[in-house]
């Protein structure tokens, strides 16, 4: 895999210095700040809204990769995109009219994303693959920081990758395959050879021991991994 993102997750930052957190991700080499929104309604947590979206916007200049785990999904996205989102991700289980949610994040001027659960279908990519600028493929049930790594992930991963393979082959538009939850120093590479080119990291990142006011020596072994792969 030539290029990799790494899209650290500020759900495992410190909420009361996310400033500088953000800007310390970016200076490590932080290709997408991955933005974590949970409703205490489709999933059993609750974090941050446009607000804080807003508010450490002007803090970097990679792209803010939200992530919603809201229902319903709509009424947020013209918020999100004001408050400086680049790409918008939903859960479909969580829209009751798929198409009609991933064209209104177009229409805001975001890339949008579709993002599956371990046990959602690849059948819900079959009528919407022409329209997303990224599938990110979840390898944890979502609501939570900190969780393991699902191993099913990997094979779910590896036929997602032939499927924009042959969609790309095919004169179809390029799309990003991120995967989100447990990615570690020790499993990128396994992960990144299974098909994966956008990796969020939070607890990984956030939790990282000898950080030294910065994040630069985890970001670089993930980095490295990853490229190994
Ligand atoms: C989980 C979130 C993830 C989470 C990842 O619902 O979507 O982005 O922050 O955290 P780690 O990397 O700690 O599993
Ligand atoms: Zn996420």
């Amino acid at each position: 895999m030539s290029h990799i993102r790494l899209a650290p997750s500020i759900l495992s930052a410190d909420f009361a210095r996310l400033g500088e957190e953000v800007r310390a991700i970016e200076a490590a080499g932080a290709d997408l700040v991955h933005f974590d929104v949970m409703d205490n309604h489709y999933v059993p947590n609750l974090t941050v809204g446009p607000l804080v979206c807003q508010a450490i916007r002007p803090h970097v200049n990679i792209p803010i990769d939200v992530h919603l785990m809201v229902e319903p999904v709509d009424e947020l996205i013209p918020l999100f995109a004001k408050a400086g989102a680049n790409i918008i991700s939903f859960h479909p289980e969580a829209s009751r009219h798929v198409d009609r949610t991933v064209q209104l994040i177009k229409s805001h001027g975001c890339k949008a994303g579709l993002v599956l659960n371990p046990a959602t279908s690849l059948s819900v990519l079959d009528h919407v693959m022409d329209r997303l600028d990224l599938i990110l493929l979840m390898s944890v049930n979502p609501g939570f920081g900190g969780q393991s790594f699902i191993p099913s992930t990997l094979g779910k991963l590896r036929e997602v990758r032939a499927r924009i393979n042959a969609h790309v082959a095919a004169g179809g538009q390029p799309i990003w395959l991120e995967v989100d939850g447990g990615v570690k120093v020790d499993n990128i590479a396994e992960i990144v050879a299974a098909g994966a080119d956008t990796l969020v990291a939070g607890s990984a990142v956030f939790g990282a021991p000898d950080n030294n006011g910065g994040y630069t020596t985890v970001m670089g072994q993930l980095r490295r991994n990853a490229s190994a792969a």
